[in-house]
């Protein structure tokens, strides 16, 4: 699957996020190793903390219906779904990726105009805590 194709996946998925705090739609497309999507959007609390982000969303929703590998994560957000810029995954998501994805996972970032920024999750999270590699 193309870049431009999970992007379009994601900004779809932008749309159902449930925002009534900060106002920042965010979504997110998680391209499975055998193919298949899985979408994902952030879903606020008044308690804030209890937020869930996007890329989480897509990842658990996978990893619940027995996905492990996966190949790549678009990602696109902005305040009341405008993109005005590259919305890059927070620490915490970047961790999640690291217990499923390898180093060369995709992380596919959706602006403006069709443009986007990719990068490895080795590049997004580098000198990172595995349990592949530091709880063996
Ligand atoms: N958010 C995401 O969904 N993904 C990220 O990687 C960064 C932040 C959400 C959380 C919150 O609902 C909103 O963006 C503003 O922080």
């Amino acid at each position: 699957m193309k870049p431009e194709e999970l992007i379009a996946l994601a900004v779809e998925a932008m749309g159902h996020a449930y925002v009534p705090y900060s106002g920042y739609k965010v979504g997110a497309a998680l391209l499975c190793a055998d193919g298949t999507v899985y979408q994902g959007c952030n879903i606020e609390n008044a308690s804030y903390t209890p937020t869930v982000c996007a890329e989480r969303t897509a990842f658990f929703k996978a990893v619940y219906d027995g996905k492990r590998d996966f190949s790549a994560i678009a990602v696109v957000g902005g305040k009341d779904g405008v993109l005005t810029g590259t919305f890059p995954p927070c620490g915490v998501c970047r961790q999640v990726m690291r217990e499923f994805c390898a180093d060369d996972f995709k992380v596919y970032m959706g602006g403006p105009g069709g443009s986007f920024e990719t990068r490895t999750l080795a590049e997004l999270l580098p000198f990172s805590f595995s349990a592949a590699e530091h709880m063996k």
